[in-house]
């Protein structure tokens, strides 16, 4: 009887730590313990030898060791079905699709401004949104008190009241020209901040493009003609383009260019005020006091630089009428915009 218990001991340690998966490892578990030749077998036949007074206990712990193997066999059994579930996902169901995203408008205009400025040798020059005064304002001709800053509402740094948020993209000209090296052909994207009140026509911050080109003997008749390249390029080879002389602390002599409303071909609508013209850019000879400024001799170099803004062309070319919706990030107004052409 000792010999049995401990027997049965020994068998359930074994069953307990048996952790083989699978059918066949389960049918395997079966024949051992719980077939017709299997150990639970084997364990009632030694009954006979069991003295008649302790027969009933040993009945009762050889039944409770049978359930203990017939529960360790279902549990291997639910294992297999459980993996065969896992295995039988159909691999070949088309998966969910991930939504593609689209360009940004603003994007996409900028984009087709850089390359067809790219194609007259152009570089790409980057700056920095958080500027100091020098390089937003003293260095481009417009020292502290001058009445021009007015044109442009700035917000200022809490920390430290030499730096603010970039009022134009003008910054990237002065930082390419005090790299030192000659000449500069650049084309400058970039996002500029204003304290102005938000509103469908107007926004506290938008983007703009900057070009410049610094060498020997640059003129304005060089300017003239990179800018009507441009325009043709840009609003189709039949567009008209006019400059208006104007003011910029940076240039000297300065101009604004316009070209004919696309809208109404000239004639006068509500988009041009009834004026057949729109302006587009500020555009100047690069004034000796910014050369200087930069450490480049005004009596060798001169260059013309030009600056304009990104949302009115997109406002126009998209048909949209309010500046906001750029940056609102509303996905149903985002995906309508696929190419800027
Ligand atoms: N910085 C001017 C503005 O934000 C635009 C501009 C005008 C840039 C003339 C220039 C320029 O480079 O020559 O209104």
């Amino acid at each position: 009887m000792e010999d049995l218990l401990k027997q049965i001991q020994d068998y359930k340690t074994e069953i307990g730590t048996y952790n083989a998966a699978g059918e066949k490892a389960a049918e395997e578990f079966r024949i051992k313990w719980l077939g017709t030749k299997g150990l639970v077998k084997n364990l009632m036949g030694e009954m006979k030898n069991v003295p008649n007074e302790k027969k009933k206990e040993f009945g009762q712990i050889l039944n409770e060791f049978k359930q203990f193997a017939e529960a360790k066999y279902e549990e291997l059994k639910q294992s297999t079905v459980d993996s065969q579930q896992s295995s039988n996902i159909d691999l070949t169901l088309p998966g969910d699709a991930v939504p593609l995203g689209t360009r940004h408008p603003i994007s996409l205009m900028t984009n087709r401004i850089i390359s067809i400025f790219q194609r007259l040798g152009f570089a790409v020059a980057e700056g920095p949104e958080i500027e100091d005064d020098w390089h937003n304002f003293t260095a481009l001709n417009l020292p502290e008190h001058h009445p021009a800053r007015d044109m442009q509402d700035t917000f200022y740094v809490q920390q430290n009241p030499d730096w603010l948020l970039r009022t134009h993209t003008s910054n990237i000209q002065i930082r390419e020209m005090e790299k030192g090296k000659l000449p500069v052909r650049i084309i400058c994207p970039g996002r500029v901040y204003r304290n102005e009140t938000v509103s469908a026509r107007s926004h506290c911050f938008f983007h703009q493009v900057e070009g410049m080109y610094i060498d020997e003997n640059v003129s304005f008749a060089d300017l003239k003609q990179t800018l009507y390249f441009f325009a043709k390029e840009m609003y189709g080879q039949d567009v008209k383009i006019r400059f208006r002389p104007s003011y910029f602390p940076f240039t000297e002599p300065s101009a604004e260019m316009d070209i004919s409303c696309m809208l109404c071909k000239g004639a006068g609508c509500n988009v041009c005020k009834k004026t057949g013209w729109l302006e587009i850019l500020g555009s100047g000879m690069v004034h000796p006091n910014v050369l200087s400024n930069c450490g480049i001799d005004p009596n060798k170099y001169t260059g013309f630089a030009f600056g304009m803004g990104i949302e009115r062309p997109a406002l126009l070319k998209y048909g949209i009428n309010d500046i906001r919706l750029f940056s609102e990030n509303d996905v149903r107004f985002l995906k309508q915009f696929t190419s800027a052409v």
